[in-house]
């Protein structure tokens, strides 16, 4: 049987190759993030959700930190802020500029991201569970060094629901999928390693009849 240690264990950012990498792989991620969400509300119903809990105004600077295929940055134009948006992987990029052409789009692995701004809101969805404790602590911190006075960082990713037969199952499923890294992070509240990259968590959220959570965080005293 696999350790913790050794389950936490991932690859570290740019180490071989990436799933995100194949060249179709954008429409098979837009279908499975249907299908993942579709028996607990659905996924736009779910973006949504996290969206309001960023407390979102018109003209605000967002910074969004793994776009994947752009179905949050489409959400974020649709609520009048600006938008740059980060990914690694070209292919999911290809499909995020057909999606939401009016966002600034940057190709760059987010741990040796350097924003050129800073911004109200900078958010992560679905990307933190892919990254080992290391990066992510890497990734949390450039995330903080980007807020502009007043900004915070929202996280969307994947939780654990505690109760629910349907979200139990469908989250056992879609985590058996996943980077061995979600294990973790998914079970988690999140504060100690927000905390250490000097984040204070805020409110947090549950969505997705528990499969997923919403957290908003801010500079921690320095
Ligand atoms: C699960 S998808 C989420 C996409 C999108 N945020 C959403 O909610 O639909 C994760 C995305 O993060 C990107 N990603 C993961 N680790 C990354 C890293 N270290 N640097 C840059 N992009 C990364 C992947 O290429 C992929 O597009």
């Amino acid at each position: 049987m696999m350790s913790t240690a050794t389950r936490e264990r991932s690859p570290e950012p740019g180490e071989g190759p990436s799933i995100y990498d194949h060249r179709l792989v954008g429409y098979g991620y837009d279908l499975l993030a249907r299908a993942t969400f579709g028996l607990v509300g659905g996924v736009d119903r779910l973006r949504e959700a996290a969206l309001d809990a960023a407390d979102l105004r018109p003209g605000m600077g967002v910074l969004e930190l793994g776009c994947g295929t752009g179905g949050i940055t489409r959400k974020l134009l649709g609520r009048g802020v600006r938008v740059t948006s980060v990914d690694r992987a070209e292919p999911m990029l290809r499909r995020a500029r057909e999606r939401a052409p009016g966002a600034v789009f940057e190709a760059s692995e987010i741990t040796r991201y350097a924003p050129r701004h800073r911004y109200d809101r900078v958010i992560f969805a679905f990307v933190l569970h892919e990254l080992g404790p290391e990066a992510r602590r890497r990734a949390l911190e450039i995330a903080r060094d980007a807020l502009a006075p007043g900004g915070a960082v929202v996280i969307l990713d994947h939780a654990t629901p505690a109760e629910g037969l349907v979200p139990r199952a469908a989250s056992a499923f879609v985590h058996a999928f996943e980077p061995p890294t979600v294990v973790v992070w998914a079970r988690g509240s999140w504060d100690e390693e927000l905390a250490a990259a000097g984040l204070t968590m805020g409110e947090r959220r549950t969505l997705a009849r528990g499969m997923a959570a919403v957290a908003v965080a801010r500079r921690g005293p320095s």
